[in-house]
C-alpha cells in the first residue's frame, strides 16, 4: 500500500466540506498514511480556500501532506486516489426565483457538473480511484459521472451512509440499544424519499430485525418515513441542509472502503448494479456492500428480501429509471 493518498474534495468552501476536510487528515480516516489534499471550488469562491488552508496549517495535523486549491478540476484530478464530490447546490434555497424543494429538482442544475468532472476523473484519476458522490441528486449524479468517465477500473459510489446512520439512531432509540450494536443497516435504492431502509435485515444486538423489531406498524408508519424525510426535517429545523452529519457519513464511507468488512457484516452505499437482487444493471442503487481483504468492494448477495421489501425497492428503482431518462441528454 502506498504511504500517501491523494484526495480531491469539490465544494471545498461549502458547509459539508468545512466539517469533512479536517477529518480527512486527522490520522483516523486513512490511518498512518500522509494525506495530500486537492481542494476544488468554482472560480467565484476559490480564493476563500486560502483561509481554509491557513486553518488546516494552524491545526497541527501530523498526517497532512500537501494541500492545494484550484478551480481547475482537471488539474486537481491528476493521480488522485479518492474523489469526494460534494460541490453542487443543496435544496432548501431559492434558485432562479424558485425554492428547491426536492433533491430531484436539483437534477437539471447539478447534473451537468458531473459530465465534465466524470471525464476528468476517467482521464486523470488513478486507475483504481474511488469516487464518492455526495452532491444531490447523488445517485443520478454518480450515474452521469461514471458514464462520462468511461473507465471501468474506477469505482463510483453515491452516499447513502447518512441515511444508514440516521436509521441506526432511530432503531437504537426504539430498542434501547447502543448505536454500535446496530449493524447491517442497509439503504436500498435512491437517496431520496423513496429510499428503503431495511428493518428486516438489520442486526440489533446480534438478532435480525425481522425477529427483534416485530412491529410492522411502527416500521411502516414511523421508521421508514422518518428516515426518508430526515434530510427535509434537518433543512426545516436548521434552515440549511445537513452538514456535519453528512461529513461524518462521508468519512464513514471512506473508512468502510479502506478497511476489510468484518465477516457477516456489510455497509451501505449506492453503486452500479450488476443485476443483483433483480435491480436493473447499470443503475446506481443503494446496496449492502462488503470490502474484501484484497481491497475489492462487492455486493453482499446472500440476504433475503420479503415481498414488502421488494415492493418498496421497486418504487425507488422506478424513480431511478425516471431520473435516468431525464438525464439522457447528458449521456454521450
Ligand atoms: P454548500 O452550498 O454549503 O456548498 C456547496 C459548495 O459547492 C459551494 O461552495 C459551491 O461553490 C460549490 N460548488 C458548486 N459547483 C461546484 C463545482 N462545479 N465544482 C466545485 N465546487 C462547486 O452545500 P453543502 O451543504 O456543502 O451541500 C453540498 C451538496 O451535498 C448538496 O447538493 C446537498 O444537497 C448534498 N448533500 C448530500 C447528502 C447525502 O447524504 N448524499 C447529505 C447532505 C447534503
Ligand atoms: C440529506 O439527506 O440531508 C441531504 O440529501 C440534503 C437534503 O436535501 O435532504
Amino acid at each position: 500500500m502506498s504511504s500517501s493518498v491523494k484526495v480531491v474534495v469539490t465544494g471545498a468552501a461549502g458547509q459539508i466540506a468545512y466539517s469533512l476536510i479536517p477529518r480527512l487528515v486527522d490520522g483516523k480516516t486513512f490511518g498512518n498514511r500522509k494525506v495530500d489534499l486537492s481542494l476544488v471550488e468554482i472560480p467565484q469562491v476559490v480564493s476563500k480556500l486560502e483561509g481554509l488552508v491557513m486553518e488546516l496549517e494552524d491545526s497541527y495535523f501530523p498526517n497532512m501532506g500537501t494541500v492545494s486549491y484550484t478551480d481547475d478540476f482537471k488539474e486537481a484530478s491528476k493521480d488522485a486516489d479518492w474523489f469526494l464530490l460534494v460541490g453542487s447546490i443543496p435544496r432548501g434555497i431559492v434558485y432562479n426565483g424558485k425554492k428547491i424543494e426536492e433533491r430531484s429538482d436539483l437534477l437539471s442544475i447539478n447534473g451537468g457538473i458531473f459530465v465534465d468532472q466524470g471525464q476528468a476523473i476517467g482521464s486523470y484519476g488513478k486507475m483504481d480511484a474511488k469516487i464518492l458522490v455526495v452532491g444531490n441528486p447523488a445517485n443520478t449524479n454518480a450515474f452521469i459521472g461514471k458514464n462520462a468517465a468511461k473507465n471501468n477500473s474506477q469505482f463510483w459510489m453515491a452516499m447513502t451512509m447518512l441515511d444508514s446512520n440516521r436509521a441506526k439512531s432511530i432503531i437504537s432509540k426504539k430498542t434501547n440499544s447502543n448505536i454500535s450494536d446496530i449493524k447491517n443497516m442497509i439503504i436500498w435504492g435512491n437517496h431520496s424519499p423513496t429510499m428503503y431502509p431495511d428493518a428486516e435485515n438489520v442486526i440489533i444486538n446480534g438478532s435480525l430485525g425481522s425477529i427483534f423489531l416485530n412491529d410492522q406498524c411502527w416500521i411502516e408508519e414511523s421508521f421508514i418515513p422518518s428516515v426518508q424525510q430526515r434530510g427535509k426535517a434537518v433543512i426545516d429545523a436548521r434552515g440549511a441542509s445537513s452538514a456535519t452529519s453528512a461529513a461524518k457519513a462521508a468519512i464513514d464511507t471512506v473508512i468502510a472502503c479502506e478497511q476489510p468488512t468484518e465477516s457477516g457484516f456489510c455497509f451501505s452505499a449506492a453503486i452500479t448494479s450488476d443485476g443483483s437482487y433483480d435491480i436493473p444493471e447499470g443503475l446506481i442503487c443503494g446496496f449492502p456492500l462488503i470490502r474484501l481483504d484484497n481491497g475489492a468492494i462487492e455486493i453482499k448477495r446472500d440476504l433475503s428480501l420479503s415481498e414488502f421489501a421488494k415492493e418498496k425497492i421497486n418504487l425507488s428503482i422506478e424513480e431511478l429509471l425516471a431520473e435516468k431518462e431525464a438525464v439522457e441528454h447528458l449521456m454521450k
